[in-house]
């Protein structure tokens, strides 16, 4: 099928490009006529997995760049709308770029056009994108509004996107409906997976992938309600580890045991330093809004919010009790983007941290694998970028892990030691196990569990009952 996709962004690029990947033919539209020029010479503007493959193999073929919306739609049976929306100052979703661009759409109606949102947008946007290319004299057979949302993580976006656990179509007629599953038909028929060249299959992924049909407000709800959910297990396990902390559990265990009751289930259960990102924050205050407007308050998103800000604060003072005074210490920081994968900072709790530290009169060396160059435009004074996490650790006086990249996870910590002016970690990730960092030599603070040091190790093997009975 033809599609347009409009918004090259995290969303609609990867959109795009998947949907060359099922064959469909495909005109990627943006404004930003810099970002359409890279894309058109080549290059990858996200650091994003399978996403310079796909590029590569469909870039001029099945995938083109254009700033000519109108064209574009002229052109195509679906029309995706994948602009931004961030928020507004009252954390209401700002839906302007999505007005202009419906706005735009309906000088070009020429057919039958299915008018897709894939932007998160609050319930009821499917009404106005309606009534607004009504307003601007399309004929009202002429086209039909979905909401079609994404659950695109990023760092795993292209494989969540080809391997959904579900595909949410929200159409209010069947012929609506049935584009959008003509659209799917390679994921939800299998024959995708069926081809050599399908981008691999990651391990939990169930295929085929059922495709919901609900009504187009029900599936707005959807993408609000879900990521409030998945930010509330978040808020949940973090205020957990809190409990922990101030009780001697630990909060991995607790996590397990939880986690394998199927009800609950093992994912999004892992505490840190709060959630961060494009989605989570924005997505928690519109849907917080939007239920206002509708005359329930969602107190229970008010608690999220606040559970996830505090857990900052609470790393923070980790830190203070770890160092005593900050004025003056040099710190090694591991990860400035939101989550591992990704080289996206936007409300990235890393990147408030590092500022609240230099704030505090610390001086920062920062390393991380994909997100150095995003930060540099927002973190000036006293931040030195560095290559590798050996040498943000250098000569430091701490060292802190921020971003649960893979390559944090499997440093050697031989080197980690003797880089360190003292060999302390503390660590927002739980990336280590604390009776393994103390055997190591250090002094290790991690979130909902004891912190662990040489001399807590070294009493701990003497008294454990296995070495009692061997004594
Ligand atoms: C998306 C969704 O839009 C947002 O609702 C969701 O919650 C997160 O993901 P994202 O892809 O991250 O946003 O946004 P961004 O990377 O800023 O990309 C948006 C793109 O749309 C930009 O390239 C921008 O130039 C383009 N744009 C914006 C247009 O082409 N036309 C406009 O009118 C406005
Ligand atoms: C999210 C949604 O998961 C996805 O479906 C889509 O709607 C876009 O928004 P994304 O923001 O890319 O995806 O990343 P996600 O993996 O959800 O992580 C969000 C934040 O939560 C990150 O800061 C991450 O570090 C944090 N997180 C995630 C935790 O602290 N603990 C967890 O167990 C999982």
């Amino acid at each position: 099928m033809r599609l347009a996709v409009v918004g090259s962004g995290y969303v609609g690029l990867v959109a795009g490009a998947c949907f060359a990947d099922l064959g469909h033919e495909v005109i990627l539209v943006d404004v930003d006529e810099q970002k359409l020029a890279a894309l058109q010479g080549g290059q990858v503007p996200i650091h994003e997995n399978f996403l310079p493959e796909l590029l590569q193999r469909h870039r001029g073929k099945r995938l083109n760049f254009s700033d000519d919306l109108q064209a574009a739609v002229r052109a195509s049976a679906a029309v995706f709308i994948a602009v931004g929306t961030p928020p507004t100052e009252q954390g209401e979703a700002d839906l302007s770029y999505v007005e202009s661009v419906a706005r735009s759409i309906s000088g070009a109606i020429n057919g039958y056009k299915v008018i897709v949102e894939k932007s998160t947008v609050p319930v009821y946007t499917s009404d106005w994108v309606r009534k607004i290319i009504l307003r601007n004299a399309a004929p009202p057979d002429s086209f039909d509004v979905a909401s079609n949302p994404e659950f695109l993580r990023e760092g795993t976006a292209v494989t969540d996107f080809l391997y959904p656990d579900r595909i949410v179509v929200g159409a209010d007629s069947e012929r609506c409906a049935a584009v959008l599953r003509q659209i799917y038909a390679p994921l939800t028929d299998g024959s995708y997976y069926r081809r050599a060249d399908a981008i691999p299959r990651p391990d939990r992924a169930q295929v085929p992938p059922p495709l919901i049909v609900t009504s187009a407000k029900s599936a707005e709800l959807i993408k609000h309600a879900s990521n409030a959910f998945l930010a509330m297990k978040i808020s949940f396990i973090n205020a957990v580890a809190s409990i922990c902390e101030a009780v001697g559990a630990n909060v991995q265990q607790v996590c397990q045991g939880i986690g394998t009751d199927s009800r609950i289930g093992p994912r999004f259960l892992s505490p840190g330093i709060g959630y961060g990102g494009s989605c989570f924050p924005k997505d928690l205050m519109a849907f917080r809004a939007v239920a206002r407007e509708s005359g329930y308050e969602f107190r229970l998103l008010d608690e999220v919010i606040r559970i996830n800000e505090d857990q900052r604060q609470r790393f923070l003072r980790k830190v203070r009790n770890a160092l005593w005074t900050l004025r003056g210490k040099r710190l090694g920081v591991l990860g400035l983007a939101f989550k591992g994968g990704t080289d996206d900072i936007r409300e990235s709790p890393a990147v408030r941290l590092v500022q609240s530290l230099l704030q505090e009169g610390c001086q920062v060396a920062a390393y991380d694998p994909a997100a150095g160059e995003r930060a540099r435009e927002v973190l000036t004074s006293n931040v030195e970028f560095v290559g590798s996490a050996y040498e943000a650790a250098r000569g430091a006086d701490a060292l802190l892990i921020l971003t649960e990249w893979e390559e944090f996870a499997a440093l050697d910590l031989g080197r980690l030691h003797r880089e360190l002016k003292y060999p302390i970690v503390i660590d927002g990730r739980n990336l280590y196990h604390p009776d393994a960092m103390a055997a190591q030599g250090f002094t290790y603070y991690s979130v909902g569990r004891q912190p662990a040091t040489p001399e807590t190790q070294a009493a701990d093997a003497a008294t454990s009952p296995r070495n009692l009975k061997k004594s």
